[in-house]
């Protein structure tokens, strides 16, 4: 008998996201076990239950989701998820993380560039560049071979977040953004705003005084957005001689590729999706 596919939601926040286990649900799994509050000591057990209840020919049916609010508590819930796998006897199962929707979001931002820009000839900035989805967002930009300007108040954090990336990727074209709009700006084709939920980081003038823009991403939904002039909802919307995207127009993008995400741990049983496996997923994510 083909065994039910269940999905082990790991969240460390004291409610596990509802968000996350309807996405789960729609995207086909038949069960999701939810676990909240969740810390890192206990991760071993939820792990041991997983991996130790179906033979390995069945645990592809078997799956686990790390969530929550805190990307960098979710990354650490990741590291101890892999370290009690037991691989060599073929006792594992595969692993999404997406705390924060931070690997889906970013994931979403780039392919809605890609779309429109030759991302390895592109300049990018991308503005509150230093959060855990802007930073996410510079990552894969810079995977994909674009050259990258992180935008941030501070520059010790901007100069903080380039090197976490070059550590990741040691190819990165990246660099701190100039504090200067305009210069920030100067000779990008690209800019994407992930700041923080509320505040405007693109004003239209500056906007409209940079010539060689073509493509604009915004992912904050709070007024007042992060790129001035656009809506919410734009996705590939004409505005101003740009291409425009607002959260809610990556928003579908970003369900597609969370689904996606969900549907693929179903069909092996050693994938770790981060956010440039995310990335990878096929443009039918
Ligand atoms: N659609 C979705 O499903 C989804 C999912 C996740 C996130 N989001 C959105 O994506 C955006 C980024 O998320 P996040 O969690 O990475 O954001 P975040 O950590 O709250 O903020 C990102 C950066 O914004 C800058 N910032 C914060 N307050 C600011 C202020 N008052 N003025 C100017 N800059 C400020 C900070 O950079 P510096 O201190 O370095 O300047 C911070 O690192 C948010 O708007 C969030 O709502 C959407």
């Amino acid at each position: 008998m083909t065994k039910r596919t269940i999905l082990i939601q790991i969240d460390p926040d004291p409610q596990p996201s509802v968000f996350d286990r309807v996405v789960a649900l729609d995207a086909g799994a038949d069960e999701v076990f939810s676990y909240g509050g969740v810390q890192r000591e206990q991760v071993r057990n939820l792990v041991h239950g997983a991996i130790f209840t179906r033979g390995p020919q069945d645990l592809r049916r078997t799956a686990l989701f790390i969530g929550g609010s805190d990307v960098s508590v979710g990354e650490a819930l990741l590291q101890e998820a892999l370290r009690h796998m037991l691989p060599q006897f073929g006792l594992r199962v595969s692993v999404m993380l997406d705390a924060n929707g931070a690997n889906t979001t970013a994931a979403a931002a780039v392919r809605s560039a890609a779309r429109h820009l030759d991302l390895a000839q592109t300049t990018a900035l991308v503005l509150g560049g230093t959060g855990p989805v802007g930073q996410r967002v510079a990552r894969l930009l810079a995977r994909r071979g674009a050259e990258v300007r992180i935008g941030s108040r501070q520059p010790a954090r901007a100069q903080a977040a380039v090197e976490a990336i070059r550590r990741k990727v040691p190819e990165a074209r990246v660099q701190p953004a100039p504090s200067d709009l305009s210069a920030a700006l100067a000779g990008c084709q690209l800019a994407i705003a992930a700041g923080a939920a509320g505040v405007l980081l693109l004003p239209l003038a500056a906007r409209r005084a940079c010539p060689t823009l073509r493509v604009v991403v915004d992912l904050n939904a709070v007024p007042p957005l992060g790129i001035e002039g656009i809506d919410v909802a734009d996705k590939a919307t004409e505005r101003d001689g740009v291409i425009a995207y607002g959260a809610i127009g990556v928003g579908g993008i970003k369900m597609k590729i969370h689904k996606a995400a969900i549907a693929r741990l179903f069909e092996r049983n050693d994938l770790v999706l981060d956010a440039e496996e995310i990335d990878a997923l096929g443009e039918g994510g």
